[in-house]
């Protein structure tokens, strides 16, 4: 039976249904006969598979048998599809971890880098630049922030950090045009760069920190800034997770990507599993902090919600060419940002 509520089986069964169903997506599978036979077990279990669906954010947070959980048990999480989900299918399952980026798109041009910059995006990325610092080692010498956008972080970096001299790079110039405009960063140097390419020399800072910048980077972003810090130098970032919530604009969320798990599958800009966080940075290195924290936000509709994940590039970075064109969801509605915050000491 897959799921025996008796003993030591039961456990055993789900376990076994969840590595059957996670395998089968994995290889691209369309959900079939294994979802539908997990979802009866969900029924029989009726309201204890809540408590089943939370072991699960624990267990594979974010995967898609989980989604898929949801759907079947959330209907009032409505769908509204954008177009072209088929069309760019293709395309979207061919960019892996290991590409290298382009600019990214969702952040070039002067109207976009405006939009980020908003006075809502500056609390929230400001306050994630604050969660950065706390329990950090005191920092001196040369500082970078890396994916530094229209300089949120890097203000805040200024004002606590004040000791370490600082500077900014960015991938996307429409984002440095507008950080290069506050006061309060004109002594700051800002470099149009590459996370996986930098223009600085090995060794050249103290510290380097990268504010819900990461999950956009790919992969040799790790090599790239193990070799500009110095020994005993600091890496602190904080990284989006893959993470499921129950809030309930992260469902209606949840159930649009359904129609897109596989790319799901391999998008990093999604965000990170909170175990892969620790090891951005290839080779030895010391862990000193690796929290999970949990921004909660309230917005009045799906339209504000929509608005505000999609000025933080937060639907690019979810699904790719899949992005909807509108939420839809109970008014007011709760979103949840879950990111892990680390402090890794190269
Ligand atoms: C969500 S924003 C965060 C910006 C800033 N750290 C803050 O706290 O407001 C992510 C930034 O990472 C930049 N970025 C994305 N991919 C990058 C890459 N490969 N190299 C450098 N920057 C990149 C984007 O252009 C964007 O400005």
């Amino acid at each position: 039976m897959l799921l025996d509520r008796e003993g030591d089986s039961w456990r055993a069964g789900f376990r076994a249904a969840r590595r059957r169903l996670a395998n089968a997506l994995r290889e691209g599978a369309v959900v079939g006969p294994p979802a539908t036979v997990a979802c009866a077990a969900a029924a029989i279990l009726g309201p204890r598979s809540m408590t089943v669906l939370d072991a699960g954010a624990r267990w594979g947070v974010g995967t898609p048998w989980y989604l898929w959980f949801i759907t079947q048990l959330e209907p009032r999480a409505r769908l509204a599809p954008g177009p072209g989900r088929a069309r760019n299918r293709s395309r979207m399952g061919a960019r892996t971890r290991a590409d290298s980026p382009k600019e990214t798109a969702v952040f070039s041009g002067p109207a976009r880098a405006e939009r980020y910059d908003r006075e809502g995006n500056q609390g929230f990325y400001g306050r994630g630049a604050m969660h950065l610092l706390e329990g950090a080692p005191s920092l001196a010498g040369s500082g970078l922030d890396l994916g530094c956008g229209t300089g949120i972080s890097t203000e805040v970096l200024v004002a606590l950090a004040p000791g370490v001299g600082w500077q900014g790079a960015d991938s996307a110039q429409a984002m440095l045009e507008v950080a290069k405009r506050k006061p309060g960063l004109a002594g700051v140097a800002l470099h149009h760069a590459q996370a996986e390419a930098l223009p600085f020399g090995d060794h050249s800072f103290d510290v380097v920190v990268a504010n819900f910048a990461w999950h956009w980077f790919a992969e040799r972003a790790g090599a790239e800034v193990r070799r500009v810090l110095r020994p005993g130098g600091w890496l602190l970032a904080s990284v989006p997770l893959r993470r499921f919530s129950r809030a309930a604009g992260n469902r209606a969320l949840a159930r649009v990507l359904l129609s897109c798990r596989r790319a799901y599958l391999r998008l990093r800009s999604q965000g990170l599993r909170f175990e892969e966080v620790a090891s951005v940075v290839p080779g030895p290195v010391r862990v000193a902090r690796h929290e999970l924290v949990i921004e909660r936000e309230r917005f009045a509709d799906g339209r504000e919600l929509f608005d505000v994940l999609d000025s933080r590039g937060a639907l690019a970075a979810i699904f790719g060419d899949h992005a909807p064109t509108r939420v839809e969801t109970e008014s007011p509605v709760e979103f949840e940002w879950p990111f892990a915050v680390v402090h890794v000491q190269v």
